[in-house]
């Protein structure tokens, strides 16, 4: 069994774990916790996608997003279902896929400087530009304790349970994946995301239109809809649109971004 072998050579990494192997009496029943601990991130992932559609089902029949306030949103969270269905995503669900590589391409970097990854979420944006560009400074930040916990896991860099707009620093590139829909006033954001961004700095931003979770607060119905709130602040400098049913308005929505000076 794979997931058996993978996490025996896991062990055998660490100076607290390496002599377990040999020690190791019941293989069967060490198959069955892996297997366990598996099936219960993997069931996160499919309870994930099943909310994702019963919110969406209401959201067409209703015209408007369950919460509209974070504190609403909030309240009896799963974080767990929703860190570790956010973070298969990344790879099952085919948007969420496609824009996982526009941001490889985001990752390209010849100098070194500083990135800011807010909000970290998973943590899985940082962990892969760092691992691509390790002579860049990472930091990470997200207003829940949860993420923050979780996406230590996946990264070295330093991550701090913050609110974004409690954030004073400047920064050469700036991962703001999924926040602005999660916002009451989603303006501000855009003001706080120019404050924090060096002059010749850029932005890999996405949010979501017409798609539902619990925590989708502010309901964009179409992409003009986004670029016009963009563009005051910002020059978008590429772009990728993503229907996320073959029929309807759902979308996924990503960029790069660029001071509106330059
Ligand atoms: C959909 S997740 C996005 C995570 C990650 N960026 C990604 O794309 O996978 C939204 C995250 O925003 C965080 N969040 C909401 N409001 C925030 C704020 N004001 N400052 C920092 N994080 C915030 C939530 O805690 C949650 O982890």
């Amino acid at each position: 069994m794979k997931l058996y072998e993978y996490t025996i050579n896991k062990l055998n990494k660490s100076f607290a774990t390496k002599y377990i192997s040999k020690k190791i009496i019941d293989k069967e029943f060490g198959e069955q916790i892996c297997k366990m601990v598996y099936d219960s991130a993997i069931q996160d992932f499919i309870d994930y996608s099943e909310e994702f559609l019963m919110y969406q089902l209401k959201l067409e029949a209703e015209g408007k997003y369950k919460f509209d306030t974070q504190i609403d949103a909030y309240k009896d969270f799963n974080w767990k279902r929703y860190l570790n269905g956010l973070l298969f995503s990344h790879s099952f669900w085919i948007n969420h896929y496609k824009i996982f590589q526009f941001f490889i391409d985001f990752c390209d970097s010849k100098k070194t400087g500083r990135i800011v990854d807010v909000p970290i979420g998973t943590g899985i944006y940082l962990s892969e530009f760092i691992k691509r560009n390790p002579k860049w400074v990472g930091e990470g930040y997200d207003i829940s304790k949860e993420a923050v916990m979780f996406s230590q896991n996946l990264n070295t860099s330093i991550i701090t349970q913050k609110d974004i707009f409690d954030i004073k620093e400047r920064y050469d590139k700036i991962i703001c994946s999924e926040l602005l829909e999660h916002l009451e006033n989603p303006e501000t954001l855009l003001i706080k995301l120019s404050d924090m961004l060096e002059d010749d700095g850029e932005i890999f931003f996405v949010t979501a239109i017409w798609a539902a979770a619990q925590d989708h607060i502010y309901l964009f119905k179409n992409v003009d809809e986004v670029r016009d709130m963009l563009k005051p602040y910002f020059n978008i400098k590429k772009e990728l649109i993503l229907n996320v049913f073959s029929k309807g308005k759902a979308m996924n929505y990503a960029c790069i971004l660029k001071h509106k000076c330059l």
